[in-house]
């Protein structure tokens, strides 16, 4: 199976597969632009193909990558260094026009000032025969210096390598202006209100973004090609290019088609709410099984909108929305997209299974669960630290939990229990990420008991709880009893209402005492010491009662055997209505 050349290679046979491969060796002079035998190649294939076909050749005329496209275009590959992003790429990108047409179109124009190529050349092809060549380079001020096609056995080679050293020596002098911005300056754009675009900046600022401009355009129904209106969008073009922004983020999901109207348009990167959120993710994802399943998520999300695009700016341009927890994959075609998500999947059911064996485990040994769970910043971890002692991170930013941490804990009866912290909950969650964290969010699902944790600071306290409720509804946590608390009461001013709340402060520690008192209660009205007393003759039930519960003690009298055992009240009456009451003691 080939696995060099890149792209569409759906349905391409072997033949060409390796044709294609071999131009990998193809040697390319020093004086030489782009070598005639090359371009016939090029145009066979491409024209065989009905794709586009690009090559990548380095300064040292190297072929580095060869890619296939559809019959329109091509997915481009950023060969930039990322700690010299405005220098050239010291790559030159070559590929196929196959309606014959050797002009440059402007979305390759704009590859090339994005990708910093050495330069950008189409070559037009019909009939398995190349016609006109365009190449275009970089200027001084992100001009682009274009000299107009030329027929392709007449190319001016010699000048073109020159115009590809005079470019780099303009980039190379322009970079020592650049102010070094180590933090993307965002804009953000709204369609809903203005709490929304709020929480959206602070998920910009947590993804480490500097956000220079915000706009809300109240609409009810997204438009289909540009989200907002094209006028809107040209406006936000001016404000973008006025802001000096780098990206601009939407505060809902955007469709593909979307996603590249609105990059053409704006000249920025352009990213939505859900890559936002994936990218937070990406950063805090610790352990391995949260590394896989932000890493599938990611794919599951790219691979949604690859369909149908050649150009994938955005995803290729660097920092936001680009970043991933493994090795990071620039640029990947939808197969090996593919191949990766089934080893995620399989890598990530092995994960499952280790922790259902831990789960199961802890099952055994019965101690129940009670789960922290509350919208994103609540301060689920510190209430965690101030409940235990104990020091799990907590930071004033979005989703600094993403993975399940749990401290053992006793109650004043010296009933154990499992306290957990979950990851945050937020508005309008990825459906994908919501899936990719099942896991994770389980431990939620499968407590006995939930604590829901609200931000008594906050104004929008009330919406965040029904956001905790939809999740924890989707996720099928609804059966647990539940405590209800408000945070931050130090702070809160006034507290909210909240009937049948605990009012707390994580940070002064009021309330704490009040709290674990109700955990303890709701433990004790599903979990109770039961002790059976069983005779000798029925020595049977012992086998069926000891796997329901943590046996706390076990003695032998004359009569047969006393266990006393942490159970669930549903057990018990089960043992009590198949045996008597007889087999239990009274407490
Ligand atoms: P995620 O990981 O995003 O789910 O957040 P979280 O709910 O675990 O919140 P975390 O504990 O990280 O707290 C968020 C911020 O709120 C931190 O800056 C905490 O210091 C602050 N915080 C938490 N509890 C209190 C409190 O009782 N009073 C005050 N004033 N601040 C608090």
């Amino acid at each position: 199976m080939n696995d060099r050349v890149s792209g569409n290679t759906e349905g391409v046979r072997e033949a060409m597969l390796a044709r294609l491969d071999s131009l990998m060796s193809f040697e390319i002079g020093e004086d030489e632009f782009l070598p005639r035998e090359l371009m016939k190649t090029l145009a066979e294939c491409s024209c065989e193909l009905n794709r586009e076909i690009a090559v990548y050749i380095t300064r040292d005329g190297e072929i580095v990558n060869v890619a296939i496209g559809t019959d329109r275009d091509v997915e481009l590959t950023d060969y930039r260094l990322r700690r010299n992003a405005q220098r050239l790429s010291r790559v030159r990108c070559v590929h196929t026009h196959p309606d014959g047409d050797g002009h440059l179109s402007d979305v390759d124009l704009s590859a090339l000032k994005i990708f910093r190529y050495d330069a950008m050349t189409a070559v037009g092809v019909k009939d398995g025969e190349p016609t006109w060549v365009q190449a275009a380079f970089l200027g001084e001020n992100e001009e682009i210096i274009l000299p107009p096609p030329a027929r392709w056995y007449r190319l001016p080679e010699a000048e073109w390598l020159d115009q590809i050293l005079r470019s780099d020596e303009i980039v190379g002098r322009e970079e020592t202006h650049v102010v070094a911005r180590d933090r993307e300056r965002a804009v953000l754009m709204g369609i809903e209100s203005t709490e929304s675009l709020e929480e959206l900046k602070r998920l910009a600022e947590t993804a480490g973004a500097e956000v220079v401009g915000m706009f809300l355009q109240k609409r009810s129904k997204p438009d289909s090609a540009l989200f907002i209106g094209s006028g809107r969008a040209e406006e936000l073009a001016r404000d973008c290019q006025a802001l000096e922004a780098d990206v601009c983020i939407f505060d809902e999901e955007l469709t593909g088609v979307q996603t590249r109207n609105l990059e053409e348009i704006l000249r920025v990167k352009v990213i939505d709410r859900t890559m936002l959120i994936l990218d937070i993710f990406a950063q805090r994802a610790a352990s391995s099984e949260g590394k896989l399943q932000v890493e599938l998520a990611q794919l599951q999300y790219r691979s949604s909108r690859l369909i149908g695009q050649g150009l994938i700016l955005s995803r290729l341009a660097g920092g936001i929305g680009t970043r991933g927890p493994g090795e990071s994959q620039l640029e990947m075609s939808r197969r090996r997209i593919r191949e990766r998500m089934t080893e995620l999947r399989r890598r990530l059911d092995e994960v499952e299974k280790q922790r259902n064996i831990r789960r199961k485990s802890r099952e055994k040994n019965e101690i129940p669960v009670v789960a922290l769970v509350g919208y994103t910043n609540a301060g689920k971890s510190t209430l965690l630290n101030a409940l235990t002692g104990s020091d799990v991170y907590a930071e004033d930013q979005l989703f600094a939990t993403l993975d399940a941490v749990s401290r053992r804990m006793v109650t004043p009866e010296n009933t154990p229990y499992l306290l957990v912290d979950t990851v945050g909950f937020i508005r309008k969650l990825p459906h994908t990420l919501v899936s990719a964290f099942r896991s994770t969010l389980e431990e939620a699902a499968l407590a006995d008991v939930l604590v829901i944790v609200n931000d008594g600071a906050s104004a929008e306290m009330m919406k965040q709880h029904d956001t905790v409720e939809e999740v924890l509804e989707e996720l099928g946590a609804t059966e647990q009893k539940r405590i209800e608390v408000i945070n931050k009461c130090d702070i809160a001013d006034p507290p909210p209402a909240f009937p049948g709340a605990v009012m707390v402060s994580a940070k002064t520690g009021q309330g704490l005492e009040d709290l674990k008192a109700k955990i303890a209660e709701a433990l004790q009205e599903s979990y109770a010491p039961v002790t059976f007393a069983i005779p000798f003759s029925q020595y049977g039930i012992l086998a069926q009662i000891r796997p329901l519960g943590r046996v706390i003690a076990e003695n032998h009298t004359d009569t047969g055997t006393e266990l006393t055992m942490m159970i669930s009240r549903e057990d018990t009456e089960r043992l009590v209505r198949r045996y008597g009451a007889e087999i239990v003691i009274p407490s």
